[in-house]
């Protein structure tokens, strides 16, 4: 019998699991983190300070993770990797929960809307539509979180924001929308969906959603000095980047080559993953924070 308030979290010790453990414990859970039997003792103790009880399994066997996993309510995957994470080892976890009876389960999405973009365009992408699919296959309830980019990302590893030269730049148009939802205030949306039984398919949000003009604009209040976009480039000079950044550092493994950042940036810009409907006022006391709000914490943009 699941207990509602019992979350299992694969992925606890990561940037996005640790904060959607934070917001569990913070609402009442309880969180049985999801941990490799030979988790470092520092890392164990970060966890149970968090409020948060490891619970060590080995991420290959399914027994013994649906041992470990047995009356949760709802497995959250915070998981990241390629194929052998978002297919291998999410499949593993999905197994485990059919096989335990839990009967929700969050895969490890958090994206922009993948669901509607085009085969093959994104790497990322690709790999939830894939594990989507499995995922619907089998007899378990599940809700993924779509937010777009990251914020916390805007100025920092989204580098369009030139303070040398005081231009935001875009491809293809420089009024096309974009999502953006910090990494907290999707952790707490997360956090509010996993202990929501009544969660559907896919959840929707985006803490701003808001053009490179509109950056450049914000840029421009908060520094002082005006911020204009700089183009640079069509879709398909973004494309034929693409192909070379591929060519001269695949990375295969890696989550987030420069060539799959390029994709990403791709999607935003062709506003081919565009989120709708947002869903931002399915749970009360949320708050979200805007993109100028993120900004004017970036101190070192502003001198
Ligand atoms: N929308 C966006 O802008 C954006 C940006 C960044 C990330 N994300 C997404 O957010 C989710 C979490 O990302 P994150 O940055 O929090 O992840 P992370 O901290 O890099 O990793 C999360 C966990 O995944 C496991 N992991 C990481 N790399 C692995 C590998 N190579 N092989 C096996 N396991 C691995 C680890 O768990 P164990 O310790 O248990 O092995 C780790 O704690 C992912 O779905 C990611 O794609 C979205």
């Amino acid at each position: 019998m699941a207990d509602q308030l019992i979350i299992a979290l694969a992925g606890a010790t990561g940037d996005i699991g640790g904060r959607i453990a934070r917001a569990l414990v913070a609402r009442g859970a309880t969180v049985r983190a999801l941990v490799r039997p030979d988790l470092p003792e520092r890392d164990a103790v970060r966890l149970r300070q968090a409020g948060a009880a490891p619970v060590p399994a080995d991420p290959d066997d399914v027994f013994a993770m649906a041992e470990a996993v047995a009356g949760a309510s709802c497995v959250v995957s915070a998981l990241n990797g390629v194929r052998a994470v978002m297919i291998g080892r999410q499949g593993v976890l999905l197994d485990a929960s059919v096989r335990a009876g839990v009967p929700r389960s969050n895969p490890s999405d958090f994206a922009a809307d993948f669901t509607k973009t085009r085969p093959g365009h994104n790497r990322n992408y690709d790999l939830r539509r894939e594990f989507m699919a499995r995922v619907d296959a089998v007899p378990i309830r599940a809700t993924s979180i779509l937010n777009g980019a990251f914020m916390d990302m805007l100025g920092a590893e989204m580098p369009i924001i030139r303070t040398g030269i005081h231009r935001v730049l875009y491809w293809h148009n420089a009024d096309q929308i974009l999502d953006f939802t910090t990494k907290d205030d999707t952790a707490d949306y997360t956090a509010a969906a996993a202990l929501d039984d009544t969660a559907p398919r896919f959840l929707r949000i985006a803490g701003d959603s808001v053009s490179v003009r509109d950056i450049a604009a914000t840029m421009s209040s908060l520094a002082g000095k005006r911020y204009r976009p700089l183009w640079a480039g069509n879709l398909a000079s973004l494309g034929v980047m693409i192909r070379i950044a591929k060519l001269i550092a695949p990375q295969p493994d890696a989550a987030f080559p420069p060539w799959q950042g390029m994709q990403y940036m791709r999607d935003q810009f062709a506003g081919s993953a565009r989120l709708t409907p947002i869903e931002n006022d399915r749970y009360a006391g949320l708050t979200w924070t805007s993109v100028r709000e993120h900004l004017s914490t970036l101190k070192e943009h502003l001198q």
